[in-house]
């Protein structure tokens, strides 16, 4: 059979990834595919960087547009990452009847409604496992394996940078910029890696999951986003002589009144599997009504194993090239006309517990004070423990657990608290995620 011809658009991480892993499984994958999947042209800016990957062996330029364009070719994998110029290839891409493999969540996130919408009126496939989780399969997961399900709620370790500096701080007392530039030299980081550290990646991802979860449209403006950058190692010490371990959660939950769309750093406790998913490596909870938790584990990110979403992408698009549209998969798991506008709900309507730290004069009362405003809020106290003071010290830190309650609710006990005369400060206040 006539092979399948790929444009590849950006051979850098990933794109060198896929170049490598199609040639050396190249039987391998046309067993499963039914024909040759095969890169016949690439674009990069760096044509002679591209050379040398591709031993010059496709067509080579550094206008992507002329790939979009080419009447050879069938798929455009999309790996130039961002949302200015990829946007426009995707459409391009698309609107000159091809299907799309793309890797990049912040496009797909922040421009999916649009695309997924061309996809639709030019009857091409749009596929992106690569964009959540990198190598993890877990779109296909909740796109088809969970398709008897309700889902529930997903919350996943889905950014590799940060949980690998988590990791590193935590285990090797590393200090946290040596991490990063680690974590950038290993090809995990973003190109800013500012979208790593402050939660926006994850953000990204968690969209995109909620979004197939639930049969939402992508509503990235509505997700709450908090990053590790103002976590301080303290909080990381006393949640661990707390049983808990402190990890960068993207969180998305379905509730009567709407979508909790959540990226911040939570305590886990230790003895669940995600609090124990360390380094570069990604793990994502569903909650189903059916089938109960699942869990999906493995390496978020780097060049093969996200090279491996990618060709999973290339392979289902080429066995499902002559389906009748109709027939195919929906890229968003439902139908398109039953995808619903449930609202995302605003981070103050969630409903979690949390971990408070505050300062306090070491003298009597203080407790007494801090738990009457807690019990007037109607909130529970799950565990708690007050540093002793060393000899000379006129104050300390107490830390509270708490059982859930509204984030509002909260907000408003922790201002009364940070009233009192006996508090010293701001309260540090965490999320904790029981899961
Ligand atoms: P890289 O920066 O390593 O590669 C991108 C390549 O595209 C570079 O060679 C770049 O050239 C080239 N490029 C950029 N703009 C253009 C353009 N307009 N025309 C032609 N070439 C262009 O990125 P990654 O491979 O790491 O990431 C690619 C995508 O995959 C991103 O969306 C990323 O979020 C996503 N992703 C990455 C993962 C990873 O582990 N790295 C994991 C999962 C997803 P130059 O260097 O000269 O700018
Ligand atoms: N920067 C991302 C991460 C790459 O660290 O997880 C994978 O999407």
């Amino acid at each position: 059979m006539k092979p399948i011809n790929v444009g590849l658009l950006g051979i850098g991480t990933v794109g060198g990834g896929v170049f490598a892993v199609l040639e050396r499984n190249a039987d391998e994958i046309a067993r499963r595919a039914g024909r040759e999947i095969r890169i016949t042209a690439v674009a990069d800016r760096d044509t002679e960087r591209a050379r040398r990957l591709t031993g010059g062996t496709v067509k080579l330029t550094d206008d992507a547009f002329s790939v979009t364009r080419d009447l050879e070719i069938d798929i455009v994998v999309e790996l130039i990452g961002g949302v200015g110029m990829a946007k426009d290839l995707a459409l391009s891409a698309i609107e000159s009847g091809k299907h799309l493999v793309t890797a990049n969540k912040a496009l797909l996130a922040v421009h999916g409604n649009e695309i997924f919408a061309a996809a639709h009126r030019h009857d091409v496939m749009v596929a992106f496992e690569a964009a959540v989780a990198g190598g993890i399969p877990i779109i296909k997961a909740l796109r088809e394996g969970l398709s008897a399900n309700r889902i529930e709620w997903v919350a996943g370790i889905i950014n590799g940078t940060t949980n690998f500096i988590l990791s590193e701080m935590r285990d090797k007392g590393l200090p946290f910029d040596e991490v990063l530039r680690q974590a950038q030299r290993l090809g995990y980081a973003e190109t800013d890696p500012t979208f790593d550290i402050e939660g926006v990646d994850a953000a990204h991802k968690a969209t995109i999951m909620s979004a197939i979860a639930f049969g939402i449209p992508m509503q990235f403006d509505k997700a709450h986003i908090e990053g590790i950058s103002r976590l301080e190692s303290v909080d990381i010490a006393y949640a661990g002589q707390l049983g808990y371990r402190i990890k960068l959660l993207g969180i998305a939950r379905k509730r009567p009144e709407g979508i909790e769309l959540r990226v911040h750093p939570a305590l886990v406790p230790a003895s669940r599997l995600l609090a124990n998913v360390e380094g570069a490596m990604n793990a994502v909870l569903v909650q189903a009504d059916a089938v109960g938790a699942t869990l999906y584990y493995g390496k978020g990110a780097g060049a093969e194993p996200t090279a491996s979403a990618v060709i999973a992408d290339l392979v289902d698009i080429t066995r499902l090239h002559t389906a009748d549209p109709e027939h195919r998969v929906p890229h968003l798991a439902f139908q398109p006309d039953q995808v619903l506008d449930v609202p995302v709900l605003p981070i103050e309507e969630t409903v979690t517990s949390y971990y408070l730290r505050m300062r306090v004069l070491d003298k009597s009362g203080v407790l007494a004070d801090i738990t009457r405003i807690l019990a007037d809020s109607d909130i529970s106290i799950d565990a708690m423990i007050q540093r002793e003071a060393g000899e000379g010290e006129s104050q300390t830190d107490i830390i509270m657990l708490t059982h859930q309650t509204v984030e509002k609710n909260a907000i408003a006990a922790i201002a009364r608290i940070e009233a009192l005369d006996s508090v010293q400060g701001k309260v540090t206040r965490l999320r904790l995620e029981t899961l």
